[in-house]
């Protein structure tokens, strides 16, 4: 049985019936809906897309309300335990695990691809010697359009591979040359001996040693963090990237467009902004007159709250446990005291119990990064870094469904309409 909605329209009594399809009704059958066959349809005010499905995607599945993230079906649990991010990065961007063949020609691809042409070392070296490391990976993603002028054959599908690899290879080598940039330390060119996570480790901290490499454990929490934040389906910068790639601009202009997004600080800046409160509130006894500020509306408790989990984030519980490893390496980061106990306070007080608000993957996250000694400004590169496969599947799934059209939101006009215009010098007389 097809399942509808019957709406009446009380303005002219007229009655309506409206396919639901996968729980949705389309808003093309809602434009049907006319008080008069000369006027604008009904059209729906949706702010934020809070209730608004922009595509159909077999990517990533949440549940909100009980806490369960899937990417291409396999829970975040098991492949933050048993896979690797570059494992993960494929299962995103061709829908299945691969085989032992495909997974080594991948690995092999993304590695040779790590190093940039050298032009890209030197418009960096360009930047301010204080440059936000996020303002850099930005602008030299957006560039990398340049130096690949192929990419903007989107029909193509060796041309789309290719970008995809290039991307996911490079991303690494730009972030870490924008954390480079701001120390004045010298950019350190891709080791490919390593793994990919612990080559970008290499190419963050290595000075004159002629082999850097990262403690195992290090490695392996970094590379659990990627694969934690690799893809979260129709999130803010993902939306960014979807409705930028819908002009069908070249891959690299998408993504510098998602970058952008992620930036923010209700988006991936979030967990510099939970760092920078913790600190502010330094020390255990200062949380209530902070709790109170934040149930006053004077601010809110980064790293807690979500759109769509209402419940706590799957992805906060695995970076927890991914703490204790890093600390175990590094020595506990003093804020985590604070950490916990504003987190137990939060979860027993009716104001974050009413609205549902738990600690998302940025409360924590936070606390790993600078325990391995990156500044604030480089949490958001080391997301950008992990969100680059998720960004180039939705990409990919983008330029392949013929439903998708140009991004054009409908406006409601609140503007002044017919003025007559007088000329500058009549008005001033
Ligand atoms: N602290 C205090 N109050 C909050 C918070 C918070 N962190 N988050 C939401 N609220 C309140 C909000 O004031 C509102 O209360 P009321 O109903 O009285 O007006 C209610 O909870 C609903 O919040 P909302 O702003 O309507 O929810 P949203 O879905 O538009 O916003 C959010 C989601 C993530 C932007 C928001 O929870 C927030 O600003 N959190 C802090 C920033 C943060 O941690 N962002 C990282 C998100 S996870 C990583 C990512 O995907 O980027």
């Amino acid at each position: 049985m097809t399942e509808s909605l019957t709406v009446r329209d009380n303005r002219t009594g007229l009655e309506y019936e409206v396919p639901i399809t996968d729980g949705t009704i389309r808003a093309a059958d809602i434009g049907q809906i006319k008080p008069a066959e000369d006027q604008p349809g009904l059209a729906v005010y949706d702010p934020g897309f809070v209730n608004t499905a922009s595509c159909r995607s077999s990517i990533t599945y949440i549940d909100g309300d009980k806490g369960v993230l899937e990417y291409r079906g396999y829970p975040i649990e098991q492949l933050a335990e048993k896979s690797t991010f570059l494992e993960v990065a494929y299962l995103l961007i061709h829908g299945e695990l691969p085989s032992r063949e495909e997974y080594d020609t991948w690995v092999h691809n993304v590695t040779y691809h790590t190093f940039v042409h050298e032009n890209v070392k030197g418009f960096m070296e360009g930047f301010r010697y204080d440059a936000h490391p996020m303002g850099m990976l930005m602008a030299s993603v957006g560039a990398l359009s340049t130096f690949y002028p192929d990419a903007s054959n989107i029909s193509d599908p060796e041309t789309r591979d290719i970008q995809i690899i290039r991307m996911i290879a490079k991303m690494p080598t730009l972030g870490a040359w924008s954390f480079r940039h701001a120390q004045g330390k010298p950019y350190v060119y891709p080791d490919n001996d390593l793994s990919y996570t612990a080559n970008f480790l290499s190419m963050l901290f290595k000075m004159s040693e002629s082999k850097y490499e990262a403690d195992e454990r290090i490695v392996k929490a970094l590379d659990t963090l990627f694969i934690l934040h690799a893809d979260h389906e129709q999130n803010c910068s993902t939306n960014a990237v979807r409705s930028v790639g819908s002009s069908q601009v070249d891959p690299y202009s998408a993504v510098a467009a998602g970058i952008g997004a992620l930036y923010g600080p209700l988006h991936g800046g979030a967990n510099e902004a939970v760092l920078r409160m913790l600190k502010r509130i330094g020390s255990k006894e200062n949380i209530p007159s902070f709790i109170q500020g934040v149930k006053d509306g004077n601010e809110r408790l980064m790293g807690f709250g979500h759109r769509v989990y209402k419940n706590y984030d799957p992805r906060a519980k695995i970076i927890k446990k991914a703490c204790d490893d890093v600390f175990e390496v590094t020595g506990v980061n003093p804020l985590l005291e604070i950490a916990q106990e504003l987190e137990k306070i939060a979860l027993e007080d009716e104001y974050f119990v009413k609205r549902k608000l738990y600690p998302n993957v940025d409360f924590y996250s936070g606390l790993i990064y600078e325990a391995l000694q990156f500044p604030p400004e480089m949490f958001t590169v080391l997301f950008a870094i992990g969100r680059t496969p998720g960004w180039l599947a939705q990409w990919l799934e983008l330029t392949q469904d013929k439903e998708q059209k140009i991004a054009r939101p409908k406006q409601i006009y609140t503007g002044a309409r017919t003025l007559d215009f007088v000329p500058a010098a009549e008005r001033w007389a």
